[in-house]
């Protein structure tokens, strides 16, 4: 059968917006790009509740998210991209809905990462940041196969901050020197160096934030990135819920830094 006229108007404009989205990525590729951005993904439950659907339908939603920010984010070539997947206090909320989010890890973000998936086809490698040995222990496999099917590509980087907080984080970094120092029999002081040496960003060779994102609406850091985020890192709180972001929220944001770069 003959496609009807509707289905050739919605081809004809699924053509019209692919080429704009190109046409935007590479008028923005002729300028400065961020090295690194990092995303606060909030307003998953918000976002299901809106929609009269499960907390779980709202981090799936949450997840498809994070694949098109992906896709977004290497167009651009950004080459790290960091997001706050779970932090450690989320442990505290329901089994249920912990459940999920480990269901999430095991299938989904593998899933990224086997041959043909999106990792994979943008050559971008994923590093876990955070305790995952509080994970439990299939999770763990899986979130090791995910980084070892990866760990070759270099094109891109993705740190997946999951069982993770600054503090955290921080409080490591501080205990490992202290270690050392001791080891070692050292009894000068230790500087701000010896800390960031040990932070769980700096062992994944990843550069501060040159921009950070939450979304939902809510003005909060919740404990990431705090030692990352320098001088120079642009934040912005964004007024959509994370499942609902889209290249009309990130592009402005993008030529908001440009604008930045070049006035400097
Ligand atoms: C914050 O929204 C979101 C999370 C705690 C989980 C983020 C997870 C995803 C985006 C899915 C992909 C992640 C994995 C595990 C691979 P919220 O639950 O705090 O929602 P609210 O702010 O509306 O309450
Ligand atoms: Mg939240």
């Amino acid at each position: 059968m003959p496609f009807s006229s509707s289905t050739n108007c919605q081809w004809l404009s699924d053509q019209i917006i692919d080429s704009l989205r190109h046409g935007s990525f590479a008028v923005l590729r002729e300028g400065p790009i961020p090295q690194h951005v990092a995303f606060v993904m909030d307003g998953n439950r918000r976002h299901a509740r809106t929609h009269g659907t499960k907390v779980l339908q709202g981090h799936v939603d949450g997840f498809a998210a994070l694949k098109k920010v992906l896709e977004i984010s290497f167009a651009l070539e950004i080459k790290f991209v960091s997001v706050y997947a779970f932090s450690i206090d989320n442990f505290k909320r329901p089994k249920e809905e912990v459940d999920g989010l480990m269901h999430l890890c095991k299938t989904d973000l593998l899933d990224l990462c086997t041959p043909g998936g999106l990792l994979a086809q943008h050559e971008a490698r994923l590093n876990t940041v955070g305790k995952t040995n509080l994970f439990p222990p299939e999770v763990q496999a899986a979130l090791a196969k995910a980084e070892e099917l990866t760990k070759d590509y270099h094109r891109g980087v993705l740190n997946l901050c999951v069982a993770y907080s600054s503090r955290d984080e921080i409080a490591t970094a501080v205990e490992e020197t202290l270690q050392a120092a001791s080891l070692e029999g050292r009894t000068k002081p230790f500087t701000e160096r010896d800390i960031e040496d040990r932070l769980m960003t700096t062992k994944v060779n990843s550069p501060p934030p040159d921009i950070l994102i939450r979304t939902s609406g809510v003005k909060r850091l919740s404990d990431f990135l705090l030692w990352q985020c320098t001088d120079n890192t642009q934040i912005h709180f964004i007024d959509v819920f994370w499942p609902e972001i889209g290249m009309v929220d990130i592009l402005p944001i993008i030529l908001e830094y440009q604008r930045k770069i070049w006035s400097q």
